[in-house]
């Protein structure tokens, strides 16, 4: 057993593990679904109740994976099966992958949009256009079938690619250069966003909380954004920690990850408002269209359109790269360490299957009718249901079931001084679970409601 999960790879160093974690949490969520639900939850207000989602959810929830990816060295279904023989528990794991592999299918396809915006941007120009004419080009592009289809099979190729190289000569190499490449972008909007004649306003909207616009839609929707941003929910946390040597330290990786998601998220939030309301008549609470109808917009407008709307756009399609491979690489392990896989078939097999399982999506705008809101359904039972979930069975498994000695007691093998015992003890058992369940509760009610 020993000798196989030695041939599994490691990362080569703490640093390479942070940024590979960060690389998965830092996607679409940050730079696409942040701005998005901040714009349509009030504002400054949201990332407020965001941060403290963060800081009393997530991390927690975040170390449980990585202590459980450790302590076993296994695939998500392996690690239940290996820390609780015998028992029901790979089920949790086994709901991870089957949402991995979900998942990745149609964060493909938007990921795919990225890649054609990109293209588009690099090739037209920031030929300013009305907005109308920008809404009609995003939806006739999206509801076009071919073209989505298209460039769905690109992203998931680059994806394959990586994933097949390994851990550290694919994943770890390819993460630790495109993180601070998409760091640097970023700055560079901001900058551009913050100095624009006018920006004050978008300034104060996203930074000067009106607290009387706090509600319980407002915190579950920061909790849900939290959990999908940090890739927490479905052991992808778990996988990345089971490639982590025992000597490194679980918990400030959990926190440098965390707050580097954080960060990202928020200044992906600071380079859109600014900008946004220099723009007569663009109003933050879009929806899901932000990015690509709102900003198009803008770039059209703005002096050197064209290059900041061509760095946007790399950007996103980066941050979606390190996301997506962690997905796939959830699907990946288990054929590795439960089936004997290689890793090279494993990651064609599982990458050519999560494309045609993506092709209902990237027909799903308007295309067939027959598959009409496929994205949008498939998000919200994988990427919100799902993920809620899992992360209340770990949180139940590691309180409860495993235990927490057990835990600290892996933490404490790389950090024999960790102090946070009882707060973290007591989230996981009982903050984490709860806010889950509430949520939990909630979303499905909301489906009885709409
Ligand atoms: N966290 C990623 C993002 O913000 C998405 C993701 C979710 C990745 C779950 C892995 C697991 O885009």
């Amino acid at each position: 057993m020993s000798s196989v999960n030695n041939s599994r790879g490691n990362w080569s160093s703490k640093l390479g593990f942070v940024l590979a974690a960060a690389g998965s949490a830092i996607g679409l969520g940050n730079i696409w679904g942040f701005p998005t639900q901040t714009g349509l939850n009030g504002g400054a207000v949201f990332v407020f109740v965001y941060l403290i989602c963060v800081l009393i959810v997530g991390i927690p929830v975040m170390v449980a994976e990585f202590t459980i990816g450790r302590a076993a060295r296994n695939d998500p279904v392996g690690s239940f099966k290996a820390l609780v023989p015998g028992s029901a528990w790979k089920y949790v794991g086994v709901l991870g992958v089957v949402t991995g592999l979900v998942i990745l299918s149609y964060y493909s396809v938007v990921a795919g949009w990225t890649l054609k915006y990109l293209w588009r941007t690099l090739t037209e120009g920031a030929t300013p256009h009305s907005a109308a004419q920008i809404a009609e080009q995003f939806e006739s592009f999206t509801a076009g079938g071919i073209g989505p289809l298209f460039f769905h099979l690109v992203f998931m190729a680059l994806t394959i690619w990586v994933v097949t190289g390994g851990i550290e000569g694919g994943i770890e190499k390819a993460t630790t250069v495109l993180m601070p490449v998409l760091f640097g972008l970023l700055l560079l909007l901001v900058l551009r966003s913050v100095t624009l004649p006018g920006a004050a306003e978008g300034v104060s909207f996203y930074l000067k909380p009106d607290f009387g616009k706090i509600s319980g839609d407002v915190v579950l929707a920061a909790m849900g954004q939290a959990f999908f941003s940090l890739s927490l929910g479905m052991g992808a946390m778990i996988t990345y920690g089971s490639y982590l040597p025992q000597k490194e330290d679980l918990f400030s990786s959990a926190v440098y990850v965390s707050l580097s998601d954080l960060l990202i998220a928020f200044l992906a939030g600071f380079a859109i408002f600014p900008a946004l309301f220099t723009v007569p008549g663009l109003r933050p609470d879009q929806g899901p269209s932000l990015i690509f109808l709102v900003l198009p917009n803008i770039f059209s407008q703005i002096p050197l359109g064209q290059i900041f709307g061509a760095a946007f756009y790399l950007l996103l399609a980066i941050a979606a790269l390190t996301s997506s491979i962690s997905l796939l690489e959830v699907v990946v392990a288990y054929f590795i360490d439960q089936k004997g896989w290689p890793r090279r078939r494993a990651a064609l097999v599982v990458g050519s299957a999560a494309f045609v399982l993506g092709i209902p999506s990237a027909f799903s705008q308007g295309y067939l009718p027959l598959f009409a809101g496929f994205l949008e359904q498939a998000d919200f039972l994988f990427g919100k249901v799902a993920l809620m979930v899992g992360g209340l069975l770990i949180c139940l498994f590691v309180g409860y079931r495993w235990g927490i000695a057990a835990a600290v007691e892996e933490i404490r093998r790389s950090n024999p001084r960790f102090r946070w015992r009882s707060v973290w003890a007591v989230l996981v058992r009982f903050v984490c679970p709860l806010a889950i369940a509430v949520l939990l509760v909630d979303r499905i009610l909301g489906l009885f409601r709409s």
